[in-house]
């Protein structure tokens, strides 16, 4: 009596064992070609395994050199003609800084240079102050530097499983390294903004290298995602007049912030991960006494690593307890057109609040509510926002996100082996 009873169960095992064997193989043999291929990738090691994208291999000869310092190429007229007809427009009177900060530079700051004074009020006329905070009352403008990085699908997951949009400020190099995962960027709906090429301390570069920095940065986000920013943030916040000059010529706003996690600053004795709760901590607590109850914030975080991201995710519910809105500096900024192309729109501020968090051609987040997404999208984009969301939050049919389906071939198997289990031992 007990022993067939030993043998079904063992049997259904084997089934369920198989069928979870099958999943496995499928995402072992990933699709590295496409942003939906490389998106549904879960094991961090295989994310992070190069992989070739033509579109972008095959034009790396006119960049600079992948983690180097950019300068105008030789034979690269087009850089060199926009460099021609900005520079006479630089300050030359600003001169070239060093780091940190040499001893005699004025203590009245005349170049308005931030790593020396924190300044975001520029002194030279015809700039724009800083960015330095999500203008709307009680409402953190949600930021990452420093990617893309490779293993980040982990956490653009929980970004979608929140329906939470945020902004990206991308260095160029990474985006040549891993084109497909800033491609993901703009299909989940997120703000991308160009955080140089190569990351340097840009006020310690001629105009022309910083030029060189900037350009290459927005002309490879362009090639690699098929948008220009018009936004960027200053590696280690190093910006002063003649920096903020260059990037005004090509029509980038200054993002900085006023709050800062530094969990990009870990070194192994001063600065540890109890250093970065402690900074989240104070930031919330700063929320929660009323900082922002008339003007929001900008928390410096970054999507540098598996720590880094797995702060962001460890704290995401109470900064979401702590601010009655969480969205990308653009959409606090109500700047519905974050690119140099018309053809890709960010919602209003009163858009995204009300649920509409996206408008342009985006993935269906798996478990928000068809209401709230509005996908506009005619071109390659749409073939990942094709995917609808029924009311209880599963898939229908005309999923056609791979991410999604993989999900829909875990259910299945599950299900199917669970009936198989009851059925067997009826
Ligand atoms: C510049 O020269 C390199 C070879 O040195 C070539 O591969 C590349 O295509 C050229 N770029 C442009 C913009 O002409
Ligand atoms: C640099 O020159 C500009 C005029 O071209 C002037 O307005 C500015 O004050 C000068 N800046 C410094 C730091 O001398
Ligand atoms: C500061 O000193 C360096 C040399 O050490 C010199 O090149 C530079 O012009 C000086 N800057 C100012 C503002 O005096
Ligand atoms: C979406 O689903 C995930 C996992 O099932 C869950 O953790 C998350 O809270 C859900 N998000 C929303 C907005 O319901
Ligand atoms: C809130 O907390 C911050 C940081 O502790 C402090 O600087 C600020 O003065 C406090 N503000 C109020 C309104 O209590
Ligand atoms: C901030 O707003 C909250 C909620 O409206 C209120 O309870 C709190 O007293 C306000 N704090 C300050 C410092 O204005
Ligand atoms: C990304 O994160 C992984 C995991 O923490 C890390 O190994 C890798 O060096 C990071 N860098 C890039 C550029 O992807
Ligand atoms: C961090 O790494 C662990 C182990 O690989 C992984 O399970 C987790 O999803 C990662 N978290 C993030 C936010 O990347
Ligand atoms: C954004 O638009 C809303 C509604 O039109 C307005 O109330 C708000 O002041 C705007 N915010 C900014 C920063 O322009
Ligand atoms: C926008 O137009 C450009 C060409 O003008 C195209 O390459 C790109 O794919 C379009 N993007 C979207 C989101 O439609
Ligand atoms: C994106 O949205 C804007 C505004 O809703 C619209 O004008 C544009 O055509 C859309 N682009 C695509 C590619 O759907
Ligand atoms: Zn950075």
């Amino acid at each position: 009596m007990l022993l067939p009873m030993f043998q079904r169960l063992s049997m259904a095992f084997l089934v369920v064992s198989i069928l979870h064997l099958r999943v496995n193989a499928q995402s072992t043999t990933a699709d590295r070609t496409s942003e939906v291929g490389e998106a549904a990738i879960t094991d961090p090691n295989e994310e992070c395994s190069p992989y070739s994208y033509p579109p972008v291999d095959n034009q790396l000869s006119s960049f600079p050199a992948i983690w180097e310092a950019a300068s105008i190429l030789p034979n690269d007229s087009t850089a060199q003609g926009k460099w021609n007809s900005i520079s006479a427009n630089i300050p030359s009177n600003i001169s070239v800084k060093t780091q940190p900060p040499a001893s005699n530079y004025s203590s009245n700051d005349p170049d308005c240079w931030w790593t020396y004074s924190l300044c975001t009020e520029p002194k030279l006329s015809g700039l724009s102050t800083d960015i330095t905070a999500a203008p709307e009352p009680s409402t953190l403008g949600y930021g990452f530097d420093d990617g893309p990085n490779c293993s980040h699908n982990a956490f653009y997951d929980f970004l979608q499983s929140q329906n939470q949009k945020a902004t990206f400020y991308y260095i160029g190099s990474n985006v040549a390294d891993w084109p497909l995962e800033a491609q993901r960027a703009l299909a989940d709906g997120h703000e991308i903004c160009a955080h140089t090429w190569s990351h340097p301390y840009m006020t310690t570069f001629t105009s022309e290298a910083a030029f060189a920095e900037l350009w290459y940065s927005m002309q490879m986000i362009k090639l690699a995602v098929g948008v220009t920013p018009t936004c960027w943030r200053p590696p280690y916040g190093d910006v002063d007049d003649r920096i903020r000059s260059i990037a005004h010529a090509l029509g980038l706003q200054t993002i900085m912030w006023e709050y800062d996690s530094l969990d990009s600053d870990i070194n192994g004795n001063s600065i540890t991960d109890q250093t970065v709760d402690t900074s989240y901590n104070n930031f919330i607590q700063t929320a929660n006494n009323g900082t922002f109850n008339y003007t929001g914030a900008i928390f410096l975080t970054h999507e540098l690593n598996n720590f880094t991201m797995s702060e962001a995710v460890k704290f995401y519910p109470q900064f979401k307890s702590s601010f009655q809105h969480i969205v990308p500096v653009g959409v606090s900024l109500n700047k519905t057109q974050p690119y140099v192309e018309t053809n890709y729109s960010l919602p209003t501020f009163e858009q995204y609040i009300s649920g509409t968090v996206t408008v342009n051609g985006t993935r269906v987040s798996p478990n928000s509510t068809s209401s709230s997404e509005s996908s506009t999208s005619s071109d390659s984009l749409s073939s990942t926002s094709s995917g609808t969301v029924s009311g209880n939050g599963l898939p229908t049919a005309s999923s056609s996100n791979a991410a999604d389906r993989l999900t829909d071939t875990g259910h299945y198997s599950i299900l199917t082996s669970i009936l198989f289990l009851i059925s067997y031992l009826l």
